[in-house]
Parts: C-alpha cells; structure tokens; sequence
C-alpha cells in the first residue's frame, strides 16, 4: 500500500514557502542592505504588499502562526499607527514610486480585528503611496468570529475583492479540543454577508490533523464547506511544532491521528473536492475551474510564498509589519518580530529589518526546482539544465538520492522529468528537500509529512 511506503518516509521537513527557508535567514542582510534592494528595485518590476496584523482575541492551540492575544484595542490601534509610518518610510525608498501593485494581502494573526474606520484609513494610505493597478487583487484573512456588517462594508468600499475565511473544522468536539468554537451558521453568515458586498472570491482554510478528527468527520467537513460554494479550499496538514510553539503543548498528544489516518483524511477530502469540480493545486489547495488559481496553476503562472499558493503576477513581495517577510530578486528580509524593537525603529526612522538572506544563483537555480515540485508536484530536470546552463551530471547526487522513492513507485523519473504520484502528494516535501543544499535530516526544526 502506498500509504504504508509514505510512512517509511514521515519526518521533519520544511514548508517550503520560501527557498531558502526562513530557519537560515540571518545578519548577512540588514537594513543598509534591504534599503539599497528597495532602491534599485526596477520600476518594471510589479509588486505585492503585505501587511502582517498580529493580533487575535483568543489563542487557538494549534495556530502556528505569529501572532499575540489581547482583549483590548488600544494595542492595535498602537500598531497600526507605526504600520502607517512603515508604509511611508519604505515607499519614500521606491523610485518615484513607479511599481504597480497587482496585489495586496492582509495577514496575521487576524487582521478582522481592525476597527471599520482603521481598515479603510489603511487602505487610504496605502493608495495614496503606492500605485495600485486598477484589477489589483486585495486579499484579507478572516476570522468570522470577529467580522460583522460594518466591517465587510469597509472591506468592500476599500476595494476587497477576495477573502479566506478561517474555519478549520466544523466538529464541536474538534473545536473544543484547539480552543475555537464556532458555529456553521456564523460562517455561513459571514459568507453570506460577503456576497452581499459582491465580495464573490471566497476562500474557506481547513485543516486536517487535528486532535479528535476522524477521516469521516473530515469528509463530513467537506460536504459542509460545499454547502458554502467557496472559490477555493485550502486544506492544511495541521503543522505540530510544540517545541517552537509553546501552546501546541495544550494540545492532548493522543488525541492526535498517527501518520496513517494523516494521509487517509487528506484523500478522502481530496477526492470528495475532486469530485465536486475542484481542481486540485499543489499540496493543499483545490480551486473551481473558473478560480484565477487555476488559470495560474494551468499557464504555469502559479506561485509559492509565505501565504502558500498564490495566482499573484508580482515579481516581488513588500512585507510591512512585526515578522513580515519581504522578497525581492535580491533576496529575502525579514522585519523584527518583537512590537517593541519594531515601533522603537520606526519611530527613528529606520527600516526595522531584522535578518535575511542574499539569493545566490546557486538559490535561484534550486528555487525554481523547488518552486516547480511544490507548484506542480513535477520538474523537469533537463529543462532546468538546459535554462540555467549546466553540465550533464550536474544532478547526478540528486537522482541517486531520488532512486528509493522512485522503487517505492512514490515517484516516477522519465526523462529526466520527475514527478510525484498524484495519489501521494505529501511525498512532495521529501523531494524538495533532496534539492535543497540547506538541508539536513537530522535538524529536526520543522513539522511532519
Ligand atoms: C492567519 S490564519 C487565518 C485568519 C484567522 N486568524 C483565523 O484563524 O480565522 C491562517 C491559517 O493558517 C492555518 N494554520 C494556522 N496554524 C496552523 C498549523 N499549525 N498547521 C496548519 N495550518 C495552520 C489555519 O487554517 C488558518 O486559517
Ligand atoms: S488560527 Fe487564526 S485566530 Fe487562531 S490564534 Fe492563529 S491567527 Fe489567531
């Protein structure tokens, strides 16, 4: 059985949202740096902004992402304020602020919790400093427990025009065990409420993986999310990283499903999703024929970043806010992640970069493979060869290092085109990371298969 073969192979390995991945970021690029890549940045290139909003009112144990709990407002109103001044600061660095925007992202966290009147002076100033092409797509993540009738408005007069709602799962018992209870009717309301504003471009987050899931319950969410008619699904393997995210730890361990239910849920999902005319995208998403995902997906246009898929055209990412991360085609930066080193920065003046990494043409070279496998789940490896200029053998280590898959039938090699069993897409992430020079299997610093 090749459910059995892929758990030979379960082990820590990265996400692969960027090449190189974040764990190597360090020093080497600093603000200096990160200024000068800004200001050479060719007014060619278009560009995506996104705005990172760590914030949340209540934690949910699973969640993985940076984020900070509070009650009150004033901690985000604070927030915001300095996320202004950033804006202003990085797009004074931009010559003559010539780039369009093909694309805006708002994440967190949860960046719901803006006030209607913030949200919309954001926006303001956002258009105001930067040029926004007029079929921009502008993205918000959502949690439907804090969006109501005002907030959506503001989204819409703000030019909102796609949003991914966080569900998660649909179960009570689920639910209680990651600390989020939400209703099915809430979501349904808020998706409702979506379409009234003719925001049409819904996207629901689930995650499979959970304490107390079960494959049935998981396909029992899938006919729930249908009732919904999203755009698009995104059905995350739940990352357990308890060692990096202390609060994982409130998580019962055995309430969790082993390797083998794992892979079970995944596929009973995907070919629910499958059958009601998703088309299935890379590891975890699944987009209706008409989503701009699967144009994207199908013209080869499809891009990976810290967001995970995306149809976004921009060459290059401005991150602004705590964390964020920004990719340029010099390579990547990452923002300060503590609030108070991060306001103390720019309230001087000063790009609050913390650590990053230069892309060498070695990177770039492993970053398009990379890219192609999680994309696509295959790469074309003579393609590559012949695009970037190499040698024969150049990938000699790699094919050897690829043969017990390939025996495993896991995956097949023909021509030097490698590609993953579409049954099995979680193999996908082994593979990447026989391409990556970085990598070493003993540095367990990242989540299962
Ligand atoms: C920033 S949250 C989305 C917006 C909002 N905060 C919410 O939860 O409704 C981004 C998504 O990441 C996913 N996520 C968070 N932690 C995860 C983990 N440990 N493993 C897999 N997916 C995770 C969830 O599906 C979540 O909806
Ligand atoms: S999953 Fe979303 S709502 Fe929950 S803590 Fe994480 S960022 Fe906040």
């Amino acid at each position: 059985m090749l459910k059995n073969l892929l758990l030979k192979y379960d082990k820590q390995l990265p996400r692969y949202t960027s090449y190189p991945t974040a764990p190597h970021f360090s020093s080497e690029v600093n603000r200096e740096i990160y200024s000068s890549w800004l200001q050479n940045l060719s007014p060619q290139k278009t560009l995506s902004l996104y705005f990172h909003i760590p914030f949340c009112q209540q934690l949910c144990w699973y969640c993985g992402c940076y984020t900070k709990i509070t009650k009150r407002y004033e901690p985000v109103e604070d927030y915001t304020e300095i996320l202004l001044q950033e804006i202003r600061l990085v797009s004074a660095l931009l010559r003559k602020k010539n780039h369009k925007v093909s694309h805006i992202h708002f994440g967190g966290g949860s960046p719901t919790i803006l006030l209607p009147d913030s949200f919309e002076n954001l926006m303001r100033v956002i258009r105001n400093e930067f040029s926004i092409a007029e079929n921009a797509e502008i993205a918000i993540e959502v949690d439907p427990r804090n969006v109501g009738e005002e907030k959506i408005s503001a989204y819409a007069k703000s030019g909102v025009n796609r949003v991914s709602i966080g569900v998660q799962d649909f179960n009570r018992e689920v639910q209680i065990a990651v600390n989020r209870e939400q209703s099915f009717d809430l979501v349904y309301s808020c998706v409702k409420l979506f379409k009234k504003y003719g925001i049409k471009n819904v996207n629901l987050d689930l995650i499979y993986g959970l304490p107390k899931q079960t494959v049935a319950g998981i396909a029992k969410n899938i006919d729930l999310a249908m009732l919904l008619n999203p755009n698009r699904i995104a059905l995350f393997a739940y990352a357990h990283v308890q060692w990096m995210k202390k609060h994982m730890r409130l998580i019962d361990e055995k309430d969790l499903p082993n390797g083998a239910s794992r892979i079970e849920m995944y596929l009973a999902a995907a070919k629910k999703l499958r059958k009601a005319g998703y088309v299935s995208i890379g590891l975890d998403h699944f987009a209706k024929q008409s989503d701009s995902m699967v144009a994207a997906f199908r013209s080869k246009k499809l891009k990976r970043n810290f967001q995970g898929y995306s149809s976004d055209k921009a060459d290059s990412v401005i991150g602004f806010g705590a964390s964020a991360i920004s990719f340029l085609p010099n390579g990547y930066a990452q923002n300060i992640l503590d609030f108070a080193e991060y306001k103390k920065n720019i309230l001087a003046k000063k790009l609050p970069v913390l650590k990053g990494i230069k892309i060498s043409a070695e990177d770039r070279l492993r970053k398009k493979i990379i890219d192609e496998v999680m994309c696509y789940l295959e790469v074309d490896l003579m393609q590559i060869r012949e695009q970037f200029d190499l040698p024969e053998n150049y990938f000699e280590n790699e094919i050897k290092n690829l043969e017990e898959l390939k025996k495993d039938r896991l995956i097949s090699i023909q021509n030097g085109v490698v590609k993953i069993n579409p049954e099995v897409p979680q193999i996908t992430r082994i593979v990447c990371s026989i391409f990556d020079k970085f990598f070493s299997a003993d540095q367990k610093r990242h989540s299962r298969i």
